[in-house]
């Protein structure tokens, strides 16, 4: 059969003049690097996360920000980092960037969540840090794993890819680190941030996120390079670039409504989806969350046949994600059961800003016919 083009995406991005314009100022100030846009961005974020006592470091990527966290909280060659399967594999190479090792844990069926038990069974004295993935947002156990580091002395680095505007996760007290790629629920093209209410550590990022010279950010910011400086240890190019930031700028100034529009798709699904027989939902907290994916959980094993059949009608899906420990690169012959039965279940459905209702309504009818025509 003939393969249609997919007319309703997966995701999207949502730019209009307000970006434009803020590419066009920074393109016409010829001051394109890391300078003021960034400097206004981190203020803008600090004061929409409202919380006096944390660091916002704005960098290139949600990559770079957890190899950055990892590298300014102390760990080094050898240190075992437990972490989900099920992620992208982005967290996992993260990790071995930093010069660490990725332990892969099972999940938990009903959200995604690393599980505690399986994470507990591979810890070793290796292990410094647990850095759980916020799966669609998901973070309910979140209470039960800081209480398991707690005992055993591991530092929390979270992967809060999926959960920019979460407001409950900035009143953590671990290292989260945010993605602004793309399709994130806001977009600077590429970039991510890091907050942490940690000053020596959020010091240490600022430097080696400008390939370790350090007070560099400083004179980058009163639109200075430095020329007599010292560096003391392995830096990296993870900036974000005056670019990214006033794209940035711009999806922040309207998170209001790009809130309110991710939110009501994702209540629409819930509404209609939640009842039948051979789907499941994710438990999203939907007082706090802001839902970047929408994953479907399909009980009948058919969840191959549903994605093709949806394609057949122009709706793209995704299969989010592939667990890591079947990548030749990280797998050491792990057996995670409950990791294998998402992945071969799962299958995200369309969700972003340029969603009209009626897409959403018919997204909703395709699934329906599928199941009960
Ligand atoms: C769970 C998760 N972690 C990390 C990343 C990496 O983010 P970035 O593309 O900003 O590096 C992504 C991106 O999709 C992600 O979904």
């Amino acid at each position: 059969m003939k393969k249609c083009a997919p007319k309703i995406r997966l995701s999207s991005p949502w730019f209009g003049d307000e970006e434009i314009a803020a590419v066009s100022r920074v393109l016409c100030s010829n001051r394109i690097s890391m300078g003021n846009e960034v400097k206004q961005f981190e203020c803008e974020l600090h004061s929409f996360f409202g919380r006096k006592d944390t660091n916002i470091s704005c960098v290139s990527s949600c990559t770079a920000a957890i190899q950055l966290a990892i590298q300014a909280s102390g760990f080094v060659h050898g240190d075992e980092i437990l972490v989900p399967t099920y992620t992208f594999v982005a967290t996992f190479q993260a990790i071995t960037a930093a010069g660490t090792r990725p332990v892969p844990c099972d999940i938990d069926l009903d959200d995604g969540f690393i599980n505690i038990d399986d994470a507990r069974s591979r810890t070793t004295g290796k292990t410094t840090a647990i850095l759980p993935v916020l799966f669609a947002g998901c973070d309910g156990k979140i209470g039960r794993l800081q209480q398991f580091a707690e005992d055993y002395g591991l530092k929390i680095i979270e992967d809060a890819a999926h959960s920019f505007g979460d407001e409950n996760i900035s009143l953590r007290n671990s290292i989260l680190c945010f993605s602004f790629d793309a399709i994130k629920n806001i977009s600077c093209g590429d970039g991510g941030a890091i907050l942490t209410p940690d000053d020596e550590i959020a010091e240490k990022i600022k430097d080696i996120r400008l390939l370790g010279v350090i007070g560099d950010t400083d004179r980058r910011f009163n639109g200075e390079r430095s020329w007599d400086f010292d560096v003391t240890e392995q830096g990296w190019r993870y900036h974000m670039n005056d670019l990214s930031a006033a794209i940035g700028r711009a999806q922040l100034a309207k998170f209001q409504a790009i809130k309110q529009i991710r939110c009501s798709i994702a209540r629409t699904y819930v509404d209609r989806l939640a009842h039948l027989n051979h789907v499941r939902l994710l438990p999203i907290n939907f007082r706090t969350a802001v839902p970047h994916i929408f994953p479907i959980i399909i009980k009948n094993g058919k969840r191959d046949e549903l994605k093709r059949y949806l394609e057949r009608n122009g709706i793209e899906t995704g299969v989010q994600y592939k667990p890591n420990h079947l990548l030749s690169f990280f797998n050491l012959g792990y057996d995670l059961p409950k990791a294998m039965e998402l992945y071969n279940s799962i299958l995200s459905i369309p969700i972003h800003p340029l969603l009209s209702e009626s897409d959403v309504i018919f997204i909703i009818e395709c699934i329906k016919k599928f199941f009960y025509d």
